[in-house]
């Protein structure tokens, strides 16, 4: 412990401790604050286009309520998602391809998460695949699910893809589970790093741990020890400066 590297930093929905999560502001900002990275949830409207937002009902986020599913998407269009934040008033729910677009001239990363958890969205893992594919994303996206049986599909689907299984609570011994998975990484809420052995264990399997969600500098500390590979973060400027300042 103590002699890594400082993790990656993934930008949580976006910079979404200061703009409206899941929004193109939020994906901009990550990459004017100098993430490495975003993290992403994506959905499927009820005509089938790929969306970006977090929860299954749009009443949190946006001027609206119910089901995601059920909304059109020029009717998820009309939707404001800026959710009180007011300089940023009129901002819309995104497209996965309008990320993919926004980002594509920089160097960031994407974790593309499956939000399938509730709703299965059938035919969903084939739409990103398939738009990644379109977009030549495929080194620079890494896919995950709280679901386990999309983050399978998805390796059936293209060998190609990075994938981590997404967790929380306490499952029994994850990294032998997700070596039998074949995934490249585990994606462990913070609290679970606290399991003993977990990073030793990780490391046997070859799997990178990535860990939601870091904001606060302790624990920005006790991931760089313990060799996280990835922190997915709301604040990806303070994580940058904290890593930049704190070396050891
Ligand atoms: O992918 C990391 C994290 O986003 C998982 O939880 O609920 O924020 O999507 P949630
Ligand atoms: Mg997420």
């Amino acid at each position: 412990m103590g002699d890594h590297q400082s993790p990656l930093i993934w930008a949580h929905r976006g910079a979404s401790g200061e703009a409206p999560e899941n929004t193109l502001a939020s994906f901009e900002l990550a990459a004017k604050q100098g993430a490495d990275g975003v993290e992403l949830d994506v959905q499927m409207s009820a005509d089938g286009v790929l969306v970006i937002c977090h929860d299954e009902k749009v009443d949190r986020t946006a001027n609206a309520k119910g089901w995601l599913k059920d909304y059109s998407f020029d009717a998820l269009r009309r939707m404001d998602f800026s959710y009180g934040k007011l300089q940023y008033e009129g901002e819309r729910i995104p497209t996965l391809e309008e990320v993919l677009d926004l980002l594509d001239p920089t160097d960031l990363t994407m974790n593309i998460e499956l939000k399938t958890g509730i709703f299965f969205y059938p035919g969903i893992e084939e739409k990103v695949i398939g738009l990644v594919e379109k977009k030549c994303w495929q080194e620079r996206v890494i896919f995950s699910s709280f679901n386990h049986y999309s983050v399978d599909r998805v390796g059936k689907l293209a060998p190609w893809a990075k994938r981590g299984i997404l967790y929380m609570d306490g499952p029994i011994d994850v990294p032998a589970y997700a070596k039998r998975l074949g995934v490249e990484a585990v994606h462990p809420a913070l609290y679970n790093l606290q399991y003993p052995g977990f990073p030793e264990a990780c490391a046997k399997e070859g799997l990178d741990i990535n860990v939601w969600t870091v904001d606060e500098y302790e624990y920005m500390k006790l991931c760089r020890q313990m060799g996280v590979h990835a922190i997915i973060t709301d604040y990806p400027k303070k994580a940058k400066e904290f890593y930049a300042a704190d070396a050891g």
